[in-house]
């Protein structure tokens, strides 16, 4: 256990390692406490590195049992060895052979990082440094080598043995034993090491790459779970399709696994040729999983997949450069997404979730560049800004070059790196050369952290018929970051005038051409477009598509967004008036204004009957939720009084929207087989937001609907939409559902996460008392993240007026919690503590509170390295 935090690790400091391993046989013999692990690393000098350096290999928490040096056993004064390294001070000149052989305890790891046991079966998770925790080595993401890798194992208990890359052989052994050889020809870091040993039922498909290479796509899933991976199986197929289709990429083994383990840190793992999962992200049935879990499957399907490319065949240089393939690989699956399903509401769900996270981390102590320049513990890194914003990052350019120059750029940068562990810069060079064009001032994306802020002011003269609109970016300051720098913003348009008409956007500008097509860039302090020739100032439609991660101030005003509702042809803008006009009348009513909403309504009423898309209706109809609202706010946060008036706002909608949102039910009750398409599931979604929102306008006959909707309901969505709104209402309706609820799933663990979740947000007083109960339920377990994120992640971030209770009992039972998981599972209880980190936008009691609550974790003198450095930089 690393404790306290290591000194920081800089970008500036980055030297290439100073040997190089060329080759790497692995040989496990796999044991539950006693697991050995021999490595054999043919090793040489880097004539890049710092000549007659110690050869200097990282380790954690193993127990060393010999080593030996071209094959003579090296006495124990002939190296140094501490709880972090391994060290041979004078290794030899040329090439040489070095094997060591350490003990690893499978069973004791609770950390879930390296080889760890999940259930009954052995698997491993390496990034970003769990590699060290299997043997010594040079754990670090630019030191590529070629691996082999041969496991035995009781063939009872593991007869499924797998590796990365293709099986060159297998066979029995004597005592019951049994091996596996694994060869994975292409040269990889070690976090894209895996290995898993069990006994695991599975699913397989032949699939043929587009240059006719046969493939055997398998999932590995618990014994009678096979049937609910064939949607994963069938996103695997479809995600390999479109990466040869979009991308031009082709898988290059004759094997794909992927296992499925239910103990996972995080959501799955690209390692080559075998990735393995969080099972949440592999198993869906219509009846255990909703539309957005069929959803995620799909994205984190493709996602891992598309690390092949992106991460794996391309790797990072140092683990600064992680957005260079999360935010790459995220952008890619996005697409991937979006092109399966519908873009417009794939996108708006993505900024929804973009500003959730990621513009909350931007606006807190934690924020940081989507490429840091330094960190203490690289676990606390795999963050919002790091995949989502790095993912915004690669979709700007992609708009700011154009699709062609964005895809000649792709193609130069998987050719010429190939093989390589590249950086940012390389990434860049690629879009420079395509595009001819200095990419410098874009670069800065990477490097500054903060949500740029774009303030918007117009104006129109009456004589002169001119309507002036002038763009000013400022981006806030950020922890070690008080100047910033102009970006480059690119900015969609769109102007309409009273009628909702489009008008064309003539200009007199030197750009005239680019502002034509409604897009502009942004890239100095201030620019002012002038439209010639308007009568009437006209309603003005900005970030379209969310054109940039930015923030528009101020916001836009009541007429011209009920005109956008109405008439907007960018769905995103469109969506995005409805957003803004819930925020101001939730915002008026927390000021004390008396409000009816009537144009809003009507707004609503007619997007209603007009729309032909159900899941954009659904969005319009989700108004900001309380997190959102927090964050709107930014400062002196009332969580209470945001949610009486974000209710309110419900009640009077729901009350006037009646009529419309019963026809709605009426119209899309469930008929027919389950089907997880697009479609399908944006009827439910519709069906669902409308029942909600009704049982806001009237609670007993919402309680009565949705009483109704959960007995009939024949699939988890309409199963748990229909908890979540009799959640809302309460009463012994509430407790009748939830204890039919957990009666008919108490054996299926990822239905009973949301058993958890959804108890854990209820806003109610109640609910406190509720959450300490759960913990001690006897299902319940700190020790399985699925199931502590569940009910501690949901409470956090999902019930802000109890986590944020004013007597101080949220924080309290919340930090209890943390530290206690966090002697077992650092990585675990460091994410969950990021849930405090915007501690100083709440309201001065409160404020205190949190902050009483952070300096209690901060001061556990067994604190964990990943949990200091959280409370440390939250607390800063
Ligand atoms: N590379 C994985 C992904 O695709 C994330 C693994 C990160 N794991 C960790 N312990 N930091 O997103
Ligand atoms: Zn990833």
């Amino acid at each position: 256990m690393r404790n306290p935090p290591p000194q920081p690790i800089r970008l500036k400091d980055y030297a290439p390692p100073d040997f190089l391993i060329d080759s790497v046989e692995l040989f496990f013999s796999l044991h539950k406490s006693k697991t050995r692990v021999r490595s054999r690393l043919a090793l040489r000098r880097n004539p890049k590195g710092r000549s007659g350096a110690p050869l200097v290999l990282d380790g954690d928490d193993l127990t060393l049992e010999r080593v030996s040096l071209d094959g003579r056993p090296l006495d124990r004064e002939a190296y140094e060895t501490g709880p972090e390294n391994f060290k041979l001070a004078q290794p030899p000149e040329g090439p040489f052979i070095l094997e060591i052989e350490t003990l690893v305890d499978p069973t004791a790891n609770t950390q879930l990082s390296g080889l760890y046991r999940s259930g009954a079966n052995y698997c491993t998770q390496c990034e970003a440094q769990g590699f060290r925790r299997i043997t010594y080595f040079l754990d670090r993401p630019d030191a590529l080598a070629v691996y082999t890798t041969r496991i035995e194992a009781d063939k009872s208990e593991a007869p499924l043995l797998l590796s990365n890359g293709d099986l060159v052989e297998a066979g029995a052994l004597e005592a019951g034993r049994h091996f596996a050889v694994w060869r994975d020809p292409y040269p990889k870091p070690c976090y894209l090491f895996a290995l898993v040993g069990g006994d695991l039922g599975s699913i397989s498909r032949d699939f043929t790459t587009k240059s006719g290479r046969k493939v055997k796509l398998s999932i590995f899933v618990e014994h009678g779970k096979e049937a609910r991976a064939d949607y994963a199986m069938d996103a695997l197929e479809r995600a390999m399709r479109w990466d040869e289709e979009r991308f031009g990429r082709e898988y290059d083994l004759d094997v794909f696994n992927i296992v499925a383990v239910s103990d996972f840190n995080m959501g799955a793992m690209e390692n080559k040729g075998l990735n393995i999962f969080n099972d949440k992200y592999v198993l869906a049935s219509p009846q255990t999983a909703t539309d957005a879990d069929y959803a995620a499957v799909e994205a984190v399907i493709a996602h891992e997949y598309f690390h092949n490319w992106t991460g794996n065949r391309i790797t990072c240089r140092d683990w600064f450069q992680l957005c260079l393939k999360e935010g790459l690989t995220v952008y890619r699956d996005q697409e991937f997404s979006a092109d399966m399903r519908s873009r417009a509401v794939k996108r708006i769900n993505d900024v929804r979730t973009l500003r959730l996270t990621q513009f909350v981390e931007d606006a807190g102590p934690l924020a940081h560049p989507v490429r840091p320049d330094s960190y203490r513990a690289i676990d606390n890194f795999y963050t919002a800004t790091v995949y989502e914003k790095g993912a915004e990052i690669v979709r700007m350019l992609n708009t700011l070059i154009g699709a062609e120059a964005f895809a000649r750029g792709m193609e130069i940068y998987f050719t010429r790196f190939d093989g390589t562990a590249a950086t940012v810069e390389d990434f860049l060079s690629c879009f420079a050369e395509s595009a001819k064009r200095d990419l410098s001032q874009f670069a800065r994306w990477y490097s500054q952290a903060g949500t740029p802020v774009v303030e918007v002011a117009t104006r129109h003269d009456p004589q002169t018929r001119v309507f002036s609109l002038t763009l000013s970016q400022s981006t806030p300051p950020t922890p070690g970051q008080e100047q910033k720098l102009p970006l480059e913003i690119p900015i969609a348009l769109a102007l309409f005038d009273a009628a909702g008409n489009k008008l064309a956007l003539e200009t007199n500008d030197a750009k005239a051409d680019e502002i034509a097509q409604g897009r502009i860039v942004l890239s100095s302090e201030t620019r002012t477009l002038r439209f010639p020739n308007l009568a009437a100032a006209p309603s003005v439609s900005l970030l379209r598509g969310f054109s940039a991660p930015a923030r528009l101030e101020p916001p836009v005003g009541e007429a011209d967004l009920l005109r956008l509702l109405a008439h907007d042809d960018d769905p995103f803008n469109r969506w995005q008036a409805s957003q803004s006009l819930a925020l101001r009348s939730i915002f008026a009513r927390v000021r004390g204004e008396e409000r009816t909403d009537d144009a809003f309504a009507d707004g609503l009423g007619r997007l209603i009957s007009q729309s032909n898309d159900p899941a954009f209706t659904a969005l319009a109809l989700t108004f900001p939720s309380e997190a959102d609202l927090a964050r709107e706010q930014g400062e002196d946060v009332d969580p209470d009084a945001l949610h009486a008036a974000r209710k309110a706002l419900r009640e009077t909608l729901g009350h006037a929207l009646k009529t419309s949102l019963a026809k709605i039910l009426e119209r899309l009750t469930e008929q027919g087989a389950y089907s997880p398409d697009a479609a399908s599931a944006g009827r439910r979604a519709l069906h669902n937001v409308a029942l909600d929102l009704l049982a806001a306008g009237d609670g007993a006959l919402g309680t009565q609907l949705a009483e109704a909707h959960f007995n009939a309901a024949r699939n988890m969505t309409d199963r748990l939409a229909a908890l979540g709104t009799l959640a809302l209402v309460g009463g012994d309706a509430r407790e009748n559902a939830f204890a039919r609820f957990y009666e008919e799933f108490a054996e299926d663990s990822l239905v009973i996460d949301k058993w958890f979740s959804l108890q854990a947000t209820i806003p109610e007083e109640a609910t406190t008392r509720r959450v300490l109960d759960l913990l001690a339920h006897k299902d319940f377990s700190l020790s399985n993240p699925n199931r502590a994120r569940a009910l501690l992640g949901a409470f956090a971030a999902g019930n802000p007026t109890r986590f944020h209770a004013r007597d101080g009992s949220g924080y309290a039972l919340f930090v209890d919690a943390v530290i206690s998981i966090d002697p077992k599972n650092p990585q675990l209880a460091a994410r969950l503590l990021t849930s405090l980190r915007s501690w100083r936008t709440l309201e001065p009691d409160r404020r205190r509170l949190a902050e009483e609550a952070l300096r209690r974790v901060a001061a556990v003198p067994t604190l964990s390295g990943d949990t200091n450095d959280i409370a440390t930089r939250a607390l800063a």
